[in-house]
């Protein structure tokens, strides 16, 4: 039973429902972290450089396999070569391991809004609190379940559109107070050597670590390599200018992780007191470091209300497309009733979320990998799966459907300017540089080979 596919609205439709996927957690809270842990100026002169190269390449392939096939992953890759649906399948893996760790992260947001609304914002500032609190047990483990729970009851009712409709209203507001916080942030005095560490590239920091971590920082900030772009493109109306709409969507994207990281980067220096490890955060940068600059500002619980409010529905629509996304694909493999698949997947969520939280606390001392649970499931869909998805994606287009068959898809309404960088890319430059970032990510991970 084939239903009529329904497809967005205009030209603007396709790029904000693919711009609310692409802005969450990964540009607010991921993208900040990244950056500092890799060397600041060169983490960010790394990620602009795929952006316009690997990023651009990826998502007008993607985005054109499901304009052309109508489909979404699984089922586009079939119709074009029935050999090649394990890609679909491996794509739809993606989403499966990300949904629960982003959930416990949305716990933490949710949690930090909470003690903003409810007065603590001067505790939440102080030094220990966030080790505090991700190192209990009950705690965190409340909060991503209130998280879960929130973005179950969208899906399971069914009321997505919805939720997007405030969320259209919301995200603005998000950008601005962003772009407002990151102004403050490099004006605070002693800032001046965060933003120089932040903007200025520094090639003594270089390593293929940093082109690793900006490599999968960016297919996860774009949620590319993992089918979403393909249901996307699926929706998307054969008028619309696809080089046009994927451009307005990397610029926006790169945007806001920009802003998130001039909001967070340079004040870790100004409140770190001189302690050079304070860069290296990890997953709490921003939790650690936004309290402290919000309580440095007049209304700063205000502030800090309202940013975490909004950062919270900008993690909120993530999880709830993450869910509908593996709803769909049960419901679609399994054929299992749509409000069955959302009980068992948000259980799934609730289960693998666990131990993602508790390798903060209670089981710390299991590290698979020598990472902390969350760390691991992160490293294995970004700098696993993701290139191995990339790679193969490449490669179908690249020499199976042939890069003409993409070329074509955009061509229908207006010129591919960027052709030839695309053809090169996807067939010569893209799967050689995801080979060699996937070998040497497993030997790092493996610590068998530390460049
Ligand atoms: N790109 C999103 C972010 O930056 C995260 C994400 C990854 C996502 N995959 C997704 C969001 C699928 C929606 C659907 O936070």
């Amino acid at each position: 039973m084939e239903k009529k596919r329904s497809s967005f609205s205009g030209k603007l439709g396709f790029v904000l429902a693919a711009a609310g996927s692409a802005v969450g957690l990964g540009n607010l809270w991921r993208f900040p972290y990244l950056a500092a842990k890799y060397g600041g100026g060169i983490f960010l002169l790394v990620y602009l450089i795929l952006a316009v190269t690997f990023g651009f390449t990826l998502m007008i392939g993607e985005v054109a396999l499901g304009r052309k096939t109508g489909l979404s992953a699984i089922g586009a890759f079939k119709k074009l070569n029935s050999k090649y649906t394990f890609v679909g399948y491996f794509a739809a893996l993606v989403p499966i391991i990300i949904m629960p760790y982003y959930c416990v992260i949305g716990g933490w947001v949710f949690k930090y809004f909470t003690a903003f609304l409810t007065g603590h914002s001067q505790s939440a500032a102080q030094d220990g609190y966030f080790e505090g609190f991700i190192s209990q047990t009950g705690q965190p483990i409340l909060w991503q379940s209130v998280f879960i729970l929130g973005t179950a009851i969208v899906v399971f009712l069914g009321v997505e559109k919805g939720v997007e409709k405030v969320s259209k209203v919301l995200m603005p507001l998000l950008v601005i107070l962003t772009v407002g916080i990151a102004i403050y942030s490099v004006t605070l005095p002693g800032a001046s050597a965060g933003i120089i560490y932040y903007l200025k590239p520094d090639f003594t920091h270089f390593s293929i670590t940093t082109v690793v971590g900006a490599m999968g920082q960016l297919f996860y900030s774009m949620s590319l390599a993992m089918g979403i772009m393909i249901t996307y493109g699926s929706y998307m109306k054969k008028d619309v200018n696809l080089e046009k709409s994927v451009s307005q969507i990397e610029i926006f994207d790169t945007g806001i992780a920009f802003f998130a990281g001039m909001m967070i980067v340079p004040a870790v220096f100004v409140f770190s007191g001189g302690d050079a490890s304070a860069i290296n955060a990890g997953p709490g940068l921003m939790f650690v470091t936004l309290p402290k600059v919000f309580m440095s500002m007049p209304f700063g619980t205000i502030i800090g209300i309202l940013f975490f409010i909004l950062v919270l529905f900008a993690a909120l629509t993530s999880s709830i497309s993450l869910m509908e996304t593996i709803v769909s694909i049960t419901c679609d493999r399994l054929h299992w009733n749509r409000r069955l698949a959302t009980i068992i997947v948000s259980l799934f969520a609730l289960a693998v979320a666990l131990p993602s939280s508790l390798g903060f606390g209670a089981w710390s001392g299991i590290q698979p990998m020598g990472m902390s649970f969350l760390d691991f499931f992160d490293f294995i869909s970004n700098s696993v799966l993701m290139p191995i998805v990339a790679f193969f994606t490449c490669i179908f287009i690249g020499y199976v459907i042939k890069p003409k068959t993409i070329s074509d898809e955009i061509k229908l309404n207006s010129p591919f300017k960027r052709e030839k960088l695309f053809v090169v890319m996807i067939k010569y430059i893209a799967p050689v540089c995801l080979i060699i970032i996937l070998v040497s990510s497993i030997l790092n991970a493996l610590g068998i080979f530390v460049i």
